[in-house]
């Protein structure tokens, strides 16, 4: 099994969004995948209960309680993936997904701002990475990047700086994002011919080709 944790600090630079699309995504593809929703806010859990009852998606639940990731083990059995929405502002609870993650995602919005405020969760990273002899993986998703625009070279530098890889994946700035969430849905399933679909399936296979 695959611990994912998509994980930054810095709150809506996108992560319940990513974790949501991306598991759809992995089901779609055929995986076996489950959501964890470690954020007190229970996002991930009011989209699922937005899809209604008999909806198709895979299992979300949530874990935002001490001590952390406890029963991760347990409630993941069987699953081939698991997603790990991360919460915002909680040190302890990035410690954590940290200690049971094999693959870290952090989103991260084209701006300065989010670029500096990677900086703490960068150095929990690589501090773990450390002590793992670098089994955990890190790297940075650009998200929601203006529709038109490039990553711009001092952005994409200054992430460099960090030294971690960035996603050839990224996801734009699409209203189709915020509204099929609403509905407890994803892109690919409101416009799956859509730009944004394609973006999430481009990042599924980033992420299954991650080694
Ligand atoms: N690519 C996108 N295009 C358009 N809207 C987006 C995109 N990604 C996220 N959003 C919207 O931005 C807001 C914040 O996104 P999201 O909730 O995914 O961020 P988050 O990092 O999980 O936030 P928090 O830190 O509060 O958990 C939401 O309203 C969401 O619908
Ligand atoms: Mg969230």
């Amino acid at each position: 099994m695959t611990v994912i944790a998509v994980l930054n600090e810095k709150g809506g630079v996108g992560k319940t969004t990513i974790a949501t699309n991306l598991t759809r995504g992995f089901q779609l593809a055929g995986e076996a995948v489950i959501l964890i929703d470690s954020d007190p806010q229970g996002s991930a859990r009011d989209w699922y209960a937005a899809a209604g009852e008999d909806n198709a998606l895979p299992p979300v639940v949530g874990m935002d309680r001490p001590p952390l990731f406890k029963n991760l083990k347990s409630v993941t059995q069987g699953f081939a993936w698991a997603i790990i929405d991360g919460s915002p502002g909680i040190e302890e609870l990035a410690v954590a997904a940290l200690k049971v993650a094999d693959r870290v995602l952090i989103p991260v919005q084209p701006s300065p701002y989010d670029i500096w405020a990677a900086e703490s969760l960068v150095e929990l990273v690589k501090a773990r990475q450390e002590v793992t002899d670098g089994k955990l993986k890190a790297a940075f998703l650009v998200s929601r990047q203006i529709v038109g625009t490039k990553l711009a070279g001092e952005i994409r530098a200054a992430l460099e700086g960090y030294g971690l890889p960035i996603f050839k994946a990224f996801t734009s700035q699409r209203v189709v994002y915020a509204n099929s969430a609403a509905q407890g849905s994803t892109v690919l399933d409101a416009e799956p011919q859509g730009a944004a679909a394609e973006e999430i399936r481009t990042l599924v296979e980033e992420i299954r080709a991650w080694r």
